[in-house]
């Protein structure tokens, strides 16, 4: 593939329009400048799938050391909040550590998330989705509407997560705050915000260190739960992890196990039910929702996008980068470049190579919790197919998608139950 450099394209990473249809750009981008600098995010975006590759699997070049930091600066109110409750820049834990103490944490993380453990914990993934169900059904009965993005997409992975993790009862704070404090921080770190947003997420991103905080003092907690595998867990050279470095292990875990599964639900929700006869394929044949989940990671993966930083200089893809060049690697992108998949804007819930897509990423840290996010994405979608086979999407068409660099999902997901009435039939939206 030759590249016209000329035509490199304007790209807004934070646009309702880039966020809702990002597909046009991103294909400019693989053909006009597969290594592109943005100045607003002085990030490097590499858009093509075997260039992406070729930096996941080079962990020594590219280090994650800058996964987690706050893609636009923070302003000073804000980090005040931040400052007050202790948070202060997170260690290197999982997402953003690229030394010798990696594999250690990773291995606890590692056990907990097996897929015997998933296997084990189908039971408890289909009851907790039929009491989300259970919750929906009662209100669509009443209001004869229903917004699908707040709804069993938001409960279910914040639930099976602290189940997964061994959070005790007495710890767990409620369900909504949980997926409340977990949007905060992505918000925060990954949005573009003002001064009195900041703020308002800074208070709740404070709220959750400080909960967390409180798990990482669970020392005595059972070997199979997230804070007792972590005190049993030992640095490479024998001593224990530091409590900050625990808060951090959980933080990764709370906001990656449960911001992204439900992020996924939204999207392939939104998929299935946004043309005619998909959904109701789906509600007549449910072992599809393998399929579907498959190629929503493929096609339009929650982690949209992932940081990597060089520790020399080096050439990608033809550009030469200096040592300390921040990466914007696009996940999306990989999954609809034609050098990589055939037919890549088509959702082809039985395409043979389903598995080859980088939503999950690749090499050393490759997502951990993928196993359980596609038992929980299985689940999920084909129970509430069946259970509601008739769901369509009330206007707006095309709904309000998140405005973050490395996130995305549909934000309102309007639903009803039953068939179209009258009018409504003759004029389909
Ligand atoms: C649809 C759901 C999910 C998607 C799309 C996703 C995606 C990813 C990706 C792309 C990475 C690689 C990041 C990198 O290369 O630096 C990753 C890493 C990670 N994911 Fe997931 N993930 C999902 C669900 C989960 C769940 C359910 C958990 C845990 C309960 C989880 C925990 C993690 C952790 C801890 C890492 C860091 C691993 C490391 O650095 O060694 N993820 N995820």
């Amino acid at each position: 593939m030759t590249t016209d450099t000329t035509a490199a394209p304007t790209v807004d990473l934070f646009a309702q329009d880039f966020a809702a249809d990002p597909f046009p750009v991103l294909a400019d981008l693989r053909r006009t400048a597969p290594v592109h600098y943005d100045p607003a995010t002085r990030l490097w975006l590499v858009s093509r799938d075997k260039d992406i590759r070729k930096v996941l699997l080079d962990p020594a070049t590219y280090r994650n050391d800058n996964a987690l930091g706050a893609v636009l600066p923070l302003r000073l109110p804000a980090l005040r909040i931040l400052d007050r409750a202790g948070f202060k820049t997170l260690p290197p834990a999982l997402f953003n550590n690229s030394d010798a103490t990696h594999p250690a944490l990773r291995g606890a993380v590692l056990r907990l998330l097996s897929a015997q453990r998933v296997r084990d914990a189908l039971p408890m993934i289909e009851k907790i989705t039929r009491e989300e169900l259970d919750r929906m059904a009662a209100e669509l009965e009443t209001t004869g509407r229903y917004d699908l993005a707040r709804g069993p997409a938001r409960a279910i992975p914040v639930r099976v997560m602290l189940e997964m993790l061994g959070i005790p009862r007495a710890e767990r704070a409620d369900v909504t705050t949980v997926a409340d404090w977990t949007d905060a921080f992505i918000t925060l770190f990954w949005g573009r915000t003002d001064k009195d947003r900041q703020r308002e997420l800074a208070h709740q991103v404070a709220d959750f260190h400080t909960w967390l905080c409180g798990l990482a003092a669970l020392r005595d907690a059972p070997a199979d739960s997230l804070p007792g595998a972590l005190a049993r867990a030992r640095m490479p050279d024998g001593s224990p992890v530091s409590p900050e470095v625990v808060v951090a292990v959980c933080s990764n875990l709370m906001i990656a196990g449960h911001v992204t599964t439900s992020q996924l639900l939204r999207t392939a929700a939104y998929r299935a039910l946004e043309s005619d006869g998909r959904w109701q394929a789906l509600a007549r044949d449910p072992d599809r929702a393998e399929g579907w989940i498959e190629e929503t990671l493929r096609r339009e993966p929650s982690l949209t996008a992932w940081r990597r930083v060089t520790s020399r200089a080096t050439t990608l893809g033809g550009v030469d980068l200096p040592r300390g060049a921040q990466l914007l690697l696009l996940l999306t992108s990989a999954g609809t470049d034609p050098e990589a998949h055939e037919e890549p804007e088509r959702i082809c819930p039985v395409r043979g190579a389903g598995r080859g897509h980088l939503g999950f990423g690749l090499g050393r840290h490759r997502c951990p919790g993928a196993e359980l996010a596609r038992a929980e994405g299985r689940v999920v979608l084909a129970a509430l197919a069946t259970r509601f086979p008739q769901l369509r999407l009330l206007a707006p068409r095309r709904p309000p998608f998140l405005e973050l660099v490395s996130f995305r999902a549909p934000t309102r997901l309007d639903v009803t139950h039953g068939p179209r009435a009258g009018r409504e039939a003759a004029h389909p939206a």
